[in-house]
């Protein structure tokens, strides 16, 4: 498989771009840091890899970056089977209360900017005759919750756009993965308490590659935050205000 990653210098998209570089696939990395995409290229091919791992720019907060990165991508590739979105930040509610230019850079990283650099690759994807779309939005997203007002929010579109991609363009041959994390330790993280289930990088990856072989529509990493996103849905509002979730 020819894969595309954005955001594969730390945490879990780097985990699962060495999932791929282990078995044998050909990889892409984008990215706004030159140093960071050098040592990341170089970690993939200490792991296997079985050609160089070239790389270009692509910051999401720059969107004139998303084409040309996605065109040296293709170039470089001879086509893509796979664009895989990972690049994303957060911010915890009660800092982006007082933060708002912060604010603003997560709502647009996570949303906006997402999104168009979803419509680049979907469209050069759809060119092909097809391919998956694979972009890891959040549980977050699932429920309206007051400890993440406006990541959640960010990621609530985010989620709710790669489902209309889904049913708008499955036919046609764009398969779209959309993945949500629960707590994962990663950079992201780092200053957070760990939650119940929180499990790191490495044991996401695999699951995430087996959706993006499978093309799954939605993807709950670890598999346990399905069910609990199952029942927290169902919660009563009054109830949702009750519990400190
Ligand atoms: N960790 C969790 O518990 C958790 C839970 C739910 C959802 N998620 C979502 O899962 C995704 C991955 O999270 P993670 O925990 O693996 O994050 P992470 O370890 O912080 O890694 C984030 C990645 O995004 C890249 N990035 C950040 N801003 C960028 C920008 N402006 N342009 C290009 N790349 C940028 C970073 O690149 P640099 O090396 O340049 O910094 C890095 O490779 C995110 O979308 C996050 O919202 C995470």
């Amino acid at each position: 498989m020819k894969v595309v990653l954005l955001g594969a210098t730390k945490g879990m998209g780097r985990a699962v771009a060495r999932k791929f570089a282990e078995r044998g696939d050909s990889i892409f990395l984008l990215g706004r840091d030159q140093d960071e995409l050098e040592r990341s290229a170089l970690d993939l091919e200490n792991r296997g890899a079985r050609q160089r791992i070239e790389y270009g720019f692509c910051d999401l907060l720059q969107p004139r970056s998303f084409e040309p990165g996605l065109a040296q991508a293709w170039e470089t590739l001879d086509g893509v089977d796979a664009v895989v979105v990972t690049a994303g930040i957060f911010g915890a509610q009660e800092d982006l209360e007082v933060r708002d230019a912060h604010a603003a850079r997560v709502l647009t990283a996570d949303f906006t900017s997402t999104v168009l650099f979803c419509e680049v690759a979907r469209k050069r994807l759809l060119e092909d005759g097809g391919g998956t779309l694979c972009v890891f939005s959040s549980v977050a997203g699932d429920r309206g919750r007051s400890k993440v007002v406006l990541y959640g929010a960010a990621k609530a579109g985010l989620s709710a756009y790669l489902e209309g991609l889904d049913h708008r363009y499955r036919r046609a041959g764009l398969r779209t993965v959309c993945v949500k994390p629960g707590f994962v330790r990663t950079a992201m993280t780092a200053d957070l308490d760990a939650p119940p289930f929180a499990c790191d990088p490495e044991t996401i990856a695999p699951r995430v590659v087996r959706a993006i072989d499978r093309g799954t529509p939605v993807v709950y990493v670890p598999g346990i935050w399905r069910w609990v996103l199952l029942a927290i849905r169902m919660l009563p509002r009054f109830a949702m205000r009750r519990i400190d979730f």
